[in-house]
């Protein structure tokens, strides 16, 4: 039995789709069981679906029965009251290690991120990096993932741009320079070098770096998404400490703001793979990110937009409001 930790987010409820495709039975673990049931719908029958939380340990030693092998995904990137990085990222990776320590667990795939490092200037990156020593010093038979920026349908990151253009009719601003480089990673291709790595124990104790097959700047990704939507704005870069205090009134009005403070720290630096595993390791040939493959953007529209600004559930993005989710 394979556990998923953070299951019905967005890697989560692709890599379960994908493990459930390899004939690999999955406890999904969630935090909220009626996104899962919303996002995992095609898949409920074939699967467990159990609630737990990271933060809570003695909530975790019951999901780990009968498991030999954990997939730890949850993180957030977005803080929120006692939802902090250091409660869910770093302090729930320990639990969720100890955890599965205790129960005899064989093998851990632990989600890491490109750039995470216990000495980064970024709180973020810095949680991570930290969960991912406490990891690798565990003892158990590891392998952690680090992607650059994931994209595809229900992705946070580029469709929030598409989303955002939909809303700005003529000019288009541009966080900072615009020269911030990514990597952009399908996530199907993540998901597929996860499921690969179950089978390869060449991979036990090796970090991997995950990429798209080009780097772009944040400006060339803009471009493409304007692209992929069949349309063009003026594009007017906007200096990151004039946006600042603007993102600070939309995250403490919006229940899920499109952009907040640590994701514009994020914005400045740089997310290139050194060595991308994706090739190297897994021999996956990386779906680029271009407008041919962008086209379910089309279908995102301002009131949809606003709807998920606000907590609103969309359909493309599974989300469900916090006020439904207790
Ligand atoms: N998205 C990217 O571009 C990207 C890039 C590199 C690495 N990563 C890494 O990939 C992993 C998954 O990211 P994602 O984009 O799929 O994020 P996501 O959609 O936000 O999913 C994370 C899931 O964690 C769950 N969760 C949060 N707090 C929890 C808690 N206290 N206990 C149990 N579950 C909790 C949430 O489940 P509920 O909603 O059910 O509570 C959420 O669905 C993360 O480790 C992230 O750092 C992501």
């Amino acid at each position: 039995m394979i556990l998923v930790t953070g299951a019905s987010g967005y890697v989560g409820n692709n890599l379960v789709r994908r493990l459930v495709q390899a004939g690999k039975p999955v406890r999904a673990m969630v935090g909220n069981v009626k996104k899962a049931l919303t996002r995992l719908k095609d898949v409920e029958a074939k699967i467990e679906i159990v609630r737990g939380d990271v933060t809570r340990p003695e909530s975790l030693a019951e999901w780990m029965q009968g498991v030999d092998t954990v997939i730890h995904l949850v993180a957030i990137a977005v803080e929120k009251g006692k939802r902090t990085y250091d409660t869910i990222n770093y302090q729930g990776t320990v639990n969720v290690v100890d955890a599965a320590k205790r129960a005899g667990v064989k093998r851990f795939l632990n989600m890491c991120q490109n750039g995470a490092s216990s000495d980064s200037k970024s709180r973020f990156l810095g949680s991570k990096g930290r969960a991912q020593e406490y990891v690798a010093k565990s003892g158990l038979n590891w392998t952690a993932f680090r992607p650059s920026v994931i994209w595809g349908p229900q992705d946070e990151f580029a469709n929030v741009q598409a989303r955002l253009i939909k809303m700005t009719p003529v000019i288009f601003p541009i966080v900072g320079d615009g020269k911030a480089q990514f990597q952009p990673v399908y996530v199907g291709d993540v998901v597929e070098a996860m499921v690969k790595s179950l089978d390869d124990d060449s991979t036990i104790g090796h970090e991997y770096e995950l990429g798209g097959p080009e780097v772009l700047t944040y400006a060339e990704i803009v471009d493409r998404v304007l692209k992929a939507l069949g349309t063009n704005r003026l594009r007017v870069k906007v200096p990151v400490p004039v946006l600042r205090p603007l993102v600070a009134v939309m995250q403490t009005v919006l229940p899920t703001p499109p952009v907040t403070s640590s994701l514009l720290d994020l914005l400045a630096l740089a997310n290139v793979t050194q060595e991308n595993g994706l090739i190297s390791k897994f021999g996956i040939d990386p779906k680029p990110f271009v407008p041919e493959n962008l086209g379910y953007m089309k279908n995102f529209n301002s009131l949809t937009t606003l709807g998920k600004f606000f907590g609103k559930p969309t359909e493309e993005s599974g989300v469900i409001s916090t006020a439904m989710q207790k």
